[in-house]
């Protein structure tokens, strides 16, 4: 591989969306930010440069980070943030991975417009395991807010209750023609006839699954999350924040004598408020430059197509597409699932609650309550020091634990009847693996606040989704059903709501790994956790030192 080098200039930018104009944060002055492009094997120098006053980190979603840990990017996980007038330079290398996967801020609510796609080209002479695309097109789906995104987290934060809502889903940062004053931003596909387009479609969302359908095509789904999956045909499919998914979409022989909508609009199983809008896009047929007049009078007679997407709380749909994602499993893409496991592990994750303060007006679930989240009923406490540095330092006291339980304390039944009491427990509490820990999780979705799905999205690592089922975990019968042949390679997954998920993976990398719901709302609330992957003996099974500009707390 070769070195690649970016700079990512953090500043304030004024966008203008929906007739309203607000200064954001933005990478480079562009919203979504730049594009990464490089292939696997490169090494990637990016510069960050911080000019503005917010505290930022940039991290690499679904990049592996193999013994780079120091380059994750999690604030007060792997890094204290750069501050204002300060830089970093993330320094790694893309190794055995393809695909589509994408950057994001991961402090406070930036990556709401901090954000882009990272495009990662097989090595040359490796071409892909589909037919060769005329052209490659990332599409990052987003929220855009009126007003500014702090501002929301601070309001949730300070009344206890549900963010505000975001007021339009965005293609590439446009919403489209469906909103008040935003038809000229609009995003516009434009394709030949008889063609095959790769569509590298990221969602990055804050707290939104999404739905999205082009009128008339068909998609084959060829790849989530940087991995190669058994091609399958599907004309709508879901995607929830964090995942990526490449599509192929074949274009129709001859010039359609029509206008297609491409739609996205949210996949929701909670209570609550949400943006319940729809974003629109145009696929456009591009005429040749010498079109004849033909063309021409005909194209003035076009119809407008708009694809019928699945209900609001359509689960059975996402079931169905969830269980459609198989790993490619071939000689040359083999499935690399443990076929064994030295550790297993049971997390309760789910809605509850926090007392409400003395002398303060709370929105929880009742007016003496708060809303909080928390696996196996632990909601994390964010450190005030990076918890890489104290692990690689050996200086965990005061800043974290190691005491995580590892299954619930009190069982109970998680998709039945809440308990009692709703309210949860407090603390920095990590899990210690040993290197090369084969580890097996069963995340199990709580209805203690109402059953809700939950985008689960683990650091410095793919794993194998090795099962799903509705209802409680059983453990005596469940585990009969596992997939131990082709199970989808990933990094986020949709953990069913009012359900449960069963993934492996291998921890062959040392570090501190976050672990977290993708829904930003629910991060905030406590529904995150961190394991702590000892090095291994042999020299590179270790984690190296730190880089010298490791940003500072
Ligand atoms: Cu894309 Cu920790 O997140």
């Amino acid at each position: 591989g070769i070195t690649r080098h970016y700079k990512f200039d953090i500043g304030m930018q004024n966008v203008t969306r929906l007739c309203h104009t607000k200064s954001l944060v933005a990478v480079n002055g562009q919203l979504p930010g730049p594009t990464i492009v490089a292939r696997e094997g490169d090494q990637l120098l990016i510069k960050v440069v911080n000019h503005v006053q917010d505290n930022i980190t940039i991290h690499w979603h679904g990049i592996r980070q193999l013994q780079t840990g120091w380059a994750d990017g999690p604030a007060y996980i792997t890094q204290c943030p750069i501050q204002t007038g300060q830089s970093y330079v993330y320094n790694f290398t893309i190794t055995g991975q393809r695909g589509t996967l994408w950057w994001h801020a991961h402090s406070s609510w930036l990556r709401s417009t901090v954000y882009g796609a990272i495009i990662i080209l097989p090595k040359r002479f490796s071409p892909y395991p589909f037919v060769k695309p005329e052209k490659e097109v990332p599409i990052i789906f987003g929220e855009w807010f009126n007003v500014d995104t702090e501002a929301i987290v601070n309001q949730a934060l300070a009344t206890g209750g549900g963010p505000n809502v975001s007021d339009a889903y965005t293609f590439n940062g446009l919403p489209g023609p469906l909103y008040n004053c935003s038809a000229k931003d609009t995003f516009k596909l434009k394709v030949k006839p008889g063609k095959t387009y790769l569509l590298r479609l990221i969602n990055a969302a804050l707290n939104d699954e999404l739905f999205f359908s082009i009128a008339k095509h068909s998609f084959t789904v060829v790849e989530v999350d940087a991995v190669y999956v058994k091609p399958f045909e599907t004309d709508t499919l879901v995607i929830a924040p964090g995942q990526t998914t490449n599509v192929l979409l074949k274009t129709k022989s001859e010039f359609p004598n029509a206008t297609f909508f491409m739609l996205a609009r949210p996949y929701v199983t909670g209570l609550g408020t949400f943006d319940n809008s729809t974003t629109a896009g145009i696929l456009e047929y591009e005429l040749p430059s010498k079109s004849s007049s033909f063309l021409t009078n005909s194209m003035k007679k076009l119809q407008l197509f708009k694809p019928k997407l699945p209900i609001l709380n359509d689960t059975s749909f996402v079931t169905n597409f969830t269980n459609s994602l198989r790993s490619l499993a071939t000689a040359q893409f083999p499935c690399n699932v443990p076929q064994t496991v030295d550790r297993r592990f049971f997390f309760t994750i789910g809605l509850g609650t926090n007392p409400c303060p003395k002398n303060n007006t709370c929105q929880g679930p009742s007016n003496s309550t708060m809303f909080a989240a928390s696996i196996n009923n632990i909601s994390f406490t964010m450190p005030t020091t990076a918890l890489l540095q104290a692990q690689f330092s050996r200086q965990s006291n005061g800043i974290y634990t190691t005491d995580l339980p590892t299954k619930p304390l009190i069982p109970f039944n998680y998709t039945g009847t809440p308990p009692n009491n709703t309210n949860v427990s407090h603390g920095t509490k990590l899990v210690v693996l040993p290197f090369n820990t084969s580890v097996e999780l069963i995340l199990q979705d709580t209805s203690i606040l109402g059953a809700e799905s939950h985008p689960f999205h683990l650091h410095g690592f793919n794993f194998f989704v090795v099962g799903q089922g509705f209802g409680n975990y059983n453990p005596n019968k469940d585990p009969a059903s596992f997939n131990l042949v082709d199970p989808v390679e990933r990094n986020t997954v949709g953990v069913p709501s009012g359900g449960w998920t069963a993934i492996r993976f291998l921890a062959d990398n040392p570090g501190v790994w976050f672990m977290h719901c993708h829904l930003e709302i629910h991060t905030t609330w406590g529904l995150k956790m961190a394991w702590a992957v000892q090095d291994g003996k042999q020299p590179n099974q270790k984690l190296p030192p730190p880089p010298s500009d490791l940003p500072k707390c």
